[in-house]
């Protein structure tokens, strides 16, 4: 069987670049896509140093050409993908956890927000989509967050109930549906799609107050870009544990 291939976004650091450390450890080629070239080239000189098979890829995913460039770039040098792991995400929020923003969110700071977190992963899994379909066993993974939960935000019980912030939240919320929708729309293939909530990681994007190690944090990824064929699609998953939506 031919190797894996791998497109991680956002793999030059935090949660993307261990998900590609691990991914390549078992194997997995890894197209490493960075939208900076020289912190995107570091870390695949990174990875090689640890043996592993990787190559960097220019991709802004707010950019469409280089959307474009990278489904000719994996037509012309694999002509398949095996993996997709829509990693790269913001938080453009930088307030207190605490403080429900709702009432005074820009339109400029959801408008971003939405860009990177949802309408890109669109556009980037959609263009995509037909290298994933020659793939014997395609795998999509969606990086959520647990702050995507409407059952969990709805639930003042919930450990999260304090931690509302518009963008951000309502973004993963969005791609949620994505994960569905995309999933039931491609339930007669062996492709598989689903959201992981990764936990809450130290990177710089969860800051050093996170418990979680980002060894830890990269797990679930993984897991879900390895999944056999009777594991999951359509779901919402936490370190092998279903979440609510
Ligand atoms: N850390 C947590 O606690 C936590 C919890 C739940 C969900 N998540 C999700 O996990 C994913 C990874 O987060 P992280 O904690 O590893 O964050 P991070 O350390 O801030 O890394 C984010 C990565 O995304 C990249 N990125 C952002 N915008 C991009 C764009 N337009 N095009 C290409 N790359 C872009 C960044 O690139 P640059 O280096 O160029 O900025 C960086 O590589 C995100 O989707 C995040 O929402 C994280």
């Amino acid at each position: 069987m031919s190797k894996k291939i791998a497109l991680i976004t956002g793999a030059n650091k935090g949660i993307g670049f261990e998900t590609a450390r691990q991914l390549g450890k078992q194997g997995v080629s890894i197209i490493a896509a960075s939208r900076n070239k020289e912190r995107g080239i570091a870390a695949v000189e990174k990875l090689h140093a640890e043996g592993i098979d990787a190559e960097f890829l220019q991709l802004d995913v707010d950019n469409d050409a280089e959307i474009q460039f990278a489904f000719e770039f994996i037509q012309n040098k694999y002509g398949k993908l095996d993996i997709l792991i829509n990693n790269a995400g913001i938080q453009v929020e930088h307030g207190d956890w605490g403080v429900n923003n709702t009432p005074t969110i820009s339109e400029k700071a959801l408008r971003e927000t939405f860009d990177t977190n949802f309408f890109q992963v669109l556009k980037l899994t959609n263009t995509l989509l037909p290298l994933i379909r020659k793939s014997e066993a395609g795998r999509i993974v969606n990086l959520s967050s647990i702050l995507g939960s409407l059952t969990l935000h709805s639930d003042p019980s919930s450990p999260i109930y304090n931690s509302k912030l518009f963008a951000y939240d309502t973004s993963k919320t969005a791609l949620n549906s994505y994960t569905i929708h995309l999933a039931a729309a491609l339930q007669d293939t062996p492709i598989k799609v689903n959201s992981a909530h990764p936990g809450w990681v130290k990177t710089d994007l969860g800051s050093d107050a996170a418990p979680m190690e980002v060894e830890d944090g990269a797990k679930t990824s993984v897991a879900l870009a390895l999944l056999e064929a009777d594991g999951p699609t359509g779901k919402y998953i936490h370190l092998g544990q279903e979440l609510p939506w």
